[in-house]
């Protein structure tokens, strides 16, 4: 295993040896199990298997990830995925983990990113699976949500209306698309002066569900767009879904959109490739590409972490 920190963060390769015993590991569960059935208690249990196979240099690069984060909040994790082929993707988030090597691959991203806590999802999005297809669907190109392709995906953090957001993401690509470059701006890079600091700090924004929930009260909720301690700041911001209340905090935040596009990262996902992102921390974007709609088109699938066992345990299920 090579880990190497780059402009793309932290990110550590996995040879075919290494990423194997994890494969092999998933071979066993889907042998029993046909995961297309399972609740998602069932199939965070049945990654358990994967994650006991994960290489011990994989398991201290996500821990010096988690635990001290020095080479950047989002970690790229490559070669997780042998040379197989996925099939036709489907064109719903919601659609259900169809055929062995779906499977396998869910089992992979479910089994590292439990390394970082308690996969769950909201119940109002995307049916409440707790691994989601993120591929283009017809008629949806232009939408801000992850089901857009022709359209800029703007900055956003995941479900920053809700205390509940997930505190890590992970994308698995089954398979890329060149043109969509996966952006991403950590809160501790953007630079601005004090007085703008303080108004981003204070409860002087709302921001709204989006509109991949299916929700009965979509009414936005008071935040602060910047928190946490000063060495750790933490970040609730949307490009669409954030609005500011008065003319300080509107310029306030043009200034913080500046300095988004000003640190920002990029890096165009390719089969195999796990990219965490600390929702908390970071806000991430998704550069255009072209749908084919014919089963061969850029394919991740995704799953949310909660990362507090007393905040997981407090919520009494996996899917809120
Ligand atoms: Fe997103």
């Amino acid at each position: 295993m090579t880990t190497l920190p780059t402009a793309a963060g932290h990110v550590v390769s996995l040879r075919p040896a290494e990423s194997a015993p994890m494969w092999r590991a998933g071979d066993e569960v889907l042998r029993a199990t046909d995961l297309a059935r399972s609740d998602p208690d069932e199939l965070t249990a049945a990654a358990t298997a994967v994650a006991a196979a994960i290489p011990s240099a994989l398991v201290r690069a996500v821990h010096s990830y988690r635990s001290r984060a020095e080479h950047g909040d989002v970690l790229l994790i490559r070669g997780t995925l042998p040379e197989t082929d996925f099939g036709a993707n489907p064109s719903a988030s919601a659609a259900p983990l169809a055929g062995h090597g779906v499977q396998h691959a869910a089992l992979q991203l479910l089994g590292i990113m439990m390394l970082l806590g308690e996969p769950f999802n909201f119940r109002t999005l995307y049916e409440g699976k707790l691994v989601q297809h993120v591929v283009p669907a017809p008629n949806m190109e232009f939408t801000q949500t992850s089901e857009s392709s022709s359209g800029m995906l703007d900055w956003h953090v995941e479900d920053g209306f809700s205390p509940d957001r997930c505190d890590y993401f992970g994308l698995l690509c089954l398979r890329g698309s060149e043109a969509a470059v996966t952006r991403y701006a950590a809160a501790r890079d953007v630079v601005l002066d004090e007085r703008t600091r303080r108004i981003l700090g204070e409860p002087r924004f709302e921001m709204a569900p989006d509109s991949a929930h299916v929700l009965d009260d979509d009414s936005p909720c008071r935040t602060p767009v910047l928190s946490g301690a000063p060495h750790a700041p933490e970040i609730c911001y949307d490009d669409h879904y954030l609005t500011p209340l008065d003319g300080e905090a509107a310029e306030a935040l043009r200034e913080l959109r500046t300095q988004l596009d000003a640190v920002h990262q990029g890096h165009v996902l390719r089969t195999g490739d796990l990219l965490v992102v600390d929702n908390r921390r970071v806000v991430h974007s998704r550069t255009p590409f072209t749908a084919r709609h014919d089963g061969t088109d850029r394919w991740l699938l995704r799953t949310m972490v909660c990362a507090s066992l007393p905040r997981f345990r407090a919520r009494g299920r996996r899917i809120i």
